[in-house]
């Protein structure tokens, strides 16, 4: 069954979709106030201005997280506005700007998991192509209850790189 869990302020509603969080990373690399993955809720819209919130929505490599504005008539512009672009340069605006032929780049992330950005595919074990995305992020500590991806444990147990 598809879940999908909701925050709320007084101006707007984050959708997130645990189902299709790949844990890019994205939103708690950015806005650690608002996404938190060691707090419950991981996700309190009070940390960040709307605007800052909505930007780093945008950036969900998956669509994993989404936003609706509670104003009706303020979303229905939005789902219009957004309607007449492509994804691309929806993608644009907000900053997430992907790339053809963009290298590809790993980063090790301290005492977190393995980032790796570019242009490149994934393959599950049976040599299909999984859903292709600019961004991952790997679990380097074993303690992942989604893997390959990291998803917010290694913070739970306090994986820690050697000094
Ligand atoms: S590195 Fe994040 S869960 Fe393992």
């Amino acid at each position: 069954m598809k879940t999908r869990r909701k925050y709320s302020n007084d101006e707007i509603t984050v959708f997130w979709r645990p189902n299709e969080c790949i844990h890019a990373s994205v939103c708690f690399t950015k806005l650690y106030s608002v996404f938190n993955p060691r707090r419950h809720p991981w996700i309190v819209l009070d940390g960040a201005d709307t605007k800052v919130v909505i930007d780093i929505v945008n950036e969900c490599p998956t669509r994993a997280l989404t936003f609706m504005w509670n104003d009706s008539e303020k979303n229905a512009a939005e789902i219009s506005r957004k309607a007449e672009k492509d994804i691309d340069s929806v993608a644009k605006e907000f900053g997430y700007v992907p790339q053809e032929n963009q290298p590809v780049e790993i980063k090790i992330m301290r005492n977190g998991p393995i980032l790796v950005t570019g242009d490149f595919k994934i393959f599950d074990s049976d040599d299909c192509t999984l859903q292709p995305v600019k961004m991952v992020s790997l679990c380097r500590c074993g303690h992942t209850n989604n893997p390959s991806y990291c998803d917010g444990s290694h913070f739970k147990y306090g994986f820690r790189d050697e000094e």
